[in-house]
């Protein structure tokens, strides 16, 4: 599974650039949202997800890199947010929000963490989510290089979700492109983000989306 993000992607040609990626055979979009305060950055927010809504039929997965993910929920579902991620870091009780977005919203939820955060602390939380979003850089800026650390924690992650839900998907972000998506793959993962290695391919978007995906299997 290719999830582009377009925050790697040209603004003035977005819908373009989406409907080009979906063309190619991608998977779903992924939509990172940034608050300046959980990270060092502005990204988008829910007028985003409206304006692609109409665009692309695969889905809109949002990754929300914010401090407080539950002020924001609603007005992403109402423009169409297909899948809602919310990092482990920022909340004490995890399984409301989660419970929430799966139950009262109808919505996939996905649990997103950081490079530092050690990996048994997901596993509690395995069996109320679709997705475990390991983050493969620090969460702020496309273009970082893939930690290679992460390759052992994507291991154990996977020993874990086999245990616990194997339905689950294993997502990767950050520096994922034609020369790591095949390690994470190989240690577990099965949906990957690729932002810059997708709009900043200079065979073009549709070319690297295929690449990839071929890469990956
Ligand atoms: C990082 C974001 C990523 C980012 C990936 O903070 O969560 O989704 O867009 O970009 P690349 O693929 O360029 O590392
Ligand atoms: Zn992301």
């Amino acid at each position: 599974m290719i999830a582009p993000s377009i925050l790697a992607a040209d603004f003035s040609k977005l819908g373009e650039l989406v409907r080009e990626v979906t063309k190619a055979g991608a998977d779903r979009i992924h939509v990172d949202v940034m608050d300046g305060h959980f990270v060092p950055n502005l990204s988008m927010g829910s007028v985003v997800v409206k304006g692609l809504r109409p665009v692309t039929t695969i889905p809109l997965e949002v990754h929300l890199m914010v401090e407080d993910p539950g002020r924001f929920l609603d007005g992403f579902v109402k423009e169409g947010a297909d899948t809602l991620i919310v990092h482990l870091e920022v909340l004490a009780d995890p399984r409301p929000m989660l419970e929430h977005i799966k139950k009262a919203l109808g919505k996939k939820v996905g649990l997103a963490f950081n490079p530092d955060m050690p990996i048994e602390r997901i596993e509690p939380y395995l069996r109320d989510i679709d997705l475990a979003l390991c983050m493969t850089v620090f969460p702020g800026f496309g273009g970082q290089a893939f930690i290679p650390d992460s390759l052992e924690r994507l291991k154990k992650l996977r020993a874990l979700v086999n245990e616990h839900n194997p339905a689950c998907e294993i997502e990767v972000d950050g520096g994922i492109d034609a020369r790591t998506i095949g390690t994470a793959a190989g240690a577990g993962a099965n949906v990957f983000v690729a932002g810059t290695a997708v709009f900043g391919a200079p065979a073009g978007p549709a070319a690297a989306v295929k690449n990839l995906a071929l890469l990956a299997s």
